[in-house]
């Protein structure tokens, strides 16, 4: 784990997740036409591990990344970053801890069109208040394939390679854990495949945690463990899923009839793998 994984009071980090959720609830509106979007998620989220989070639509899995990522409050339950409770800090304390500590790969890339590749790469440094590293992001850029790329813009550059910037954006800071919300979304099924074997290989050679939420099977296959959302509440996991599997899982969860918040909670110990 990097230096950043260490708790704050100094406790050793080596077996507190990255991530972990303790019945963490987020409904919107109020009485009877409240939906409920996470009815109570349990989870703890290895550090060092690829995690896919997959469900139907309207399953709960921005919600639940929001709520993990700091960019979303939980009515009720906690969500620790590296063991520290993060759900009760003040919004200037959660833009700050989301700055240095989180990174983010979203589906539409999200660069400055403005910037070159290498300003892109330092930006999140910069808004830490850091020192920017342009050695680290250098090397960074080398490892997603753009060493040459790193004074064009973000628009002289394919959906692939920006997402790739994207990524070695996400991983400036040594973040305790990179979330990514359907980040080969937008990608053909090559430059799709580039991208998640670069966030296979930032967890096995550089140590990061990363989130994924997908719908492609074959993206989750790339994950350690693929967890499942339905109606809100988790209903099961794969460890080191293969794409049928997942597909098989998907497709069960998708033909289930709608479920009530009060009819969901009963799904998960029996849907568990
Ligand atoms: N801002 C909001 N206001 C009201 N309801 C919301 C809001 N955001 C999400 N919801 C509802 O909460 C539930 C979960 O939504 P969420 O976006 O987390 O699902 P999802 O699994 O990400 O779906 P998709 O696969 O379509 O992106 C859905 O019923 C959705 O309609
Ligand atoms: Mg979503």
């Amino acid at each position: 784990m990097s230096a950043s994984g260490v708790p704050p009071d100094g406790r050793p980090a080596l077996e507190t997740p990255a991530v972990e959720l303790r019945g963490v609830r987020r409904s919107y509106g109020r009485g009877t036409g409240a939906v409920h979007a996470l009815g109570g998620v349990d989870l703890a989220l290895a550090a060092g591990t690829f995690t896919a989070v997959m469900g139907p639509s309207g399953s709960g899995k921005s919600t639940f990344l929001q709520c993990a990522a700091g960019l979303d409050r939980p009515d009720a339950g906690q969500v620790l970053l590296a063991g520290q409770v993060i759900s009760s800090l003040g919004e200037d304390a959660l833009t700050k801890l989301r700055r240095s500590r989180i990174g983010f790969v979203f589906q539409a890339f999200n660069l400055l069109p403005s910037l070159t590749v290498l300003q892109n790469v330092l930006l999140p440094q910069r808004l830490a208040g850091g020192r920017p590293d342009k050695a680290r992001a250098h090397e960074l850029l080398a490892r997603v394939g753009l060493a040459e790329h790193a004074s064009r813009r973000p628009g002289q550059l394919s959906g692939g390679q920006q997402q790739r910037v994207a990524l070695a954006r996400a991983l400036i800071t040594r973040p305790d854990v990179v979330f990514a919300d359907e980040p080969t979304g937008a990608l053909d099924t090559g430059s799709a495949h580039e991208v998640l074997g670069m966030l296979r290989g930032a967890v096995d050679n550089l140590g990061a945690t990363v989130v994924m939420v997908t719908h492609d099977p074959v993206a989750a296959s790339f994950a350690d463990r693929a967890v499942f959302l339905a109606g809100g509440l988790l209903a099961g996991e794969l460890h080191h899923p293969d794409p049928h599997a997942v597909s098989d899982r998907m497709l069960a969860l998708a033909t289930l009839p709608a479920r009530s918040p009060v009819a969901a909670s009963t799904a998960p110990s029996h849907a568990r793998s």
